[in-house]
């Protein structure tokens, strides 16, 4: 992983397996590996959540006041792997993919 890549990456917390249409929390971040900045120069705009082309949740930032962080809760009816967005004014859409079964 390059630094910026490590600023950048984008994690998916979730459970690797959940119960057909039982919700069930998902916490999207950015810069697990290094800090990514907050500043008005440098921050993360926005995240979004889907499930395949499916649009599931979307956070609004602004800089130096929220932090880059969303949890929601969500549920799912058919195995589709979650797909997580964060958009960086300055380095543009790091995306993320978990795979999720269903019981
Ligand atoms: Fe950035």
């Amino acid at each position: 992983m390059t630094a910026l890549e490590k600023k950048h990456a984008v994690i998916i917390e979730a459970p690797d397996e959940v119960e057909k249409n039982e919700p069930f929390e998902v916490e999207v971040r950015v810069g697990e590996y290094k800090e990514h900045p907050n500043e008005p120069g440098h921050f993360i705009e926005w995240m979004e959540l889907y499930q395949g082309d499916t649009f599931l949740a979307r956070l609004d930032l602004t800089p130096e006041k929220s932090h880059y962080v969303m949890k929601t809760t969500i549920k799912l009816d058919h195995a589709h792997p979650l797909k997580a967005w964060a958009k960086c004014n300055l380095h543009g859409l790091w995306e993320e993919t978990k795979e999720i079964k269903i019981k």
